[in-house]
């Protein structure tokens, strides 16, 4: 299996990082603009092969799309990340042209690969990738679903003193503020979350992972990168291995929820040939209510891409 990831900064490099570990693929390319970058990166990982036990071969160049030939998965992290005080949403312009440059190369030498886009906005990334592959939408999609639900899992696991494995847990609707925790989808050890920690505890948590990206934006000073890049790799996995695991990510609805025309965080089955069922769960009033707000507010973004006339 060959897989590349396109965009050899923070969330690439880990993401290829541990690709490498898992021991997915038989060779691993990233891809970068900026000169050395991904070349240095990649051998740098490289010499990590025999300290840490991988054979994955992995080589980096620099806008060579012939290098990714016959891919099999292509991770798309290119793009600005957030400073402090900027939105996923202020990325708009600048990461539409370039999500849409870079899906147009790889897909001439990789007609036939699955599409995981990481760049934000995210939900509107994503369709941008979709319009620029011009490929069926199951095997173009989006990572959020995952990172978002790590988050949550780890301040649910932080107030119970408990592992993380532990914790079951769903999230819907899109990659920002507006993103959906699902209290009653969460549970410990098979235990719902409500008969652990009291209403006002878990309201707490869902407000914090709403948040959660920011507040690593505030830290660190720019966007977070550990989870992000694992949280694609766990995609990458369950398509490598055809797995038909079941998680959130931001896939596109057709009609479910719904919700029609608009990739956003849904539950799905994915596998081998990407996204195999989106996953139509009951939803309270309120639930229901909240996942359409956020569904307006991809769209909202969605009208901002579309007046680009990118595409
Ligand atoms: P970064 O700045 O560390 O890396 C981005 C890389 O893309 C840079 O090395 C840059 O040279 C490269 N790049 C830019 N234009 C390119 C092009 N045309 N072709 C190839 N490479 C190009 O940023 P980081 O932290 O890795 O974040 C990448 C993107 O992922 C950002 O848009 C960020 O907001 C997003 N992100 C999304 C998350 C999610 O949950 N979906 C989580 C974290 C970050
Ligand atoms: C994150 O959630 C900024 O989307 C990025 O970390």
């Amino acid at each position: 299996m060959k897989i590349t990831v396109i965009g050899a900064g923070n969330v690439g490099a880990t993401c290829a990082n541990v690709i490498a570990h898992k021991a997915l693929a038989n060779q691993i390319v990233l891809v970068d603009i900026k000169e050395g970058l991904a070349e240095g990166k990649a051998l740098d990982m490289w010499q990590t092969a025999s300290v840490n036990i991988f054979d994955t071969r992995i080589i980096g160049v620099t806008n060579d799309y012939l290098a990714t030939k016959d891919s099999e998965i292509v991770v798309i992290t290119s793009g600005i990340p957030r400073k402090p005080g900027m939105s996923r949403d202020d990325l708009i312009s600048t990461n539409a042209k370039i999500v849409k440059e870079v899906t147009e190369k790889v897909i001439r030498y990789s007609p036939d690969a699955v599409i995981i886009v990481v760049s934000n906005p995210l939900d509107v990334m994503t369709y941008a990738a979709y319009l620029a592959a011009k490929m069926h939408h199951s095997k173009v999609f989006g990572m959020a679903g995952i990172l978002d639900a790590a988050r949550y899992k780890s301040f649910i696991a932080e107030a119970l003193n408990t592992s993380p494995r532990d914790v079951q847990a769903l999230l819907l609707g899109g990659h920002g503020d507006t993103m959906v925790p699902l209290p009653r989808y969460t549970s410990v050890s098979g235990i719902p979350v409500s008969q652990l920690l009291d209403q006002e505890e878990i309201d707490r948590i869902v407000q914090k992972t709403r948040q959660g990206g920011g507040d690593l934006v505030k830290l660190i000073g720019t966007s977070a990168w550990y989870a992000p890049g694992a949280a694609a790799a766990l995609m990458v996995e369950a398509i490598a291995h055809d797995q038909h695991r079941i998680f959130s990510i931001c896939a596109y609805v057709s009609g479910e929820y719904g919700i029609r025309d608009l990739y956003l965080g849904v539950p799905v089955k994915l596998g081998r040939a990407g996204v195999e069922q989106v996953v139509e769960i009951e939803l309270d009033d309120n639930e229901k209510q909240l996942l359409h707000d956020s569904a307006c507010s991809v769209r909202r973004l969605k009208k901002i891409l579309d007046d680009t006339n990118l595409f």
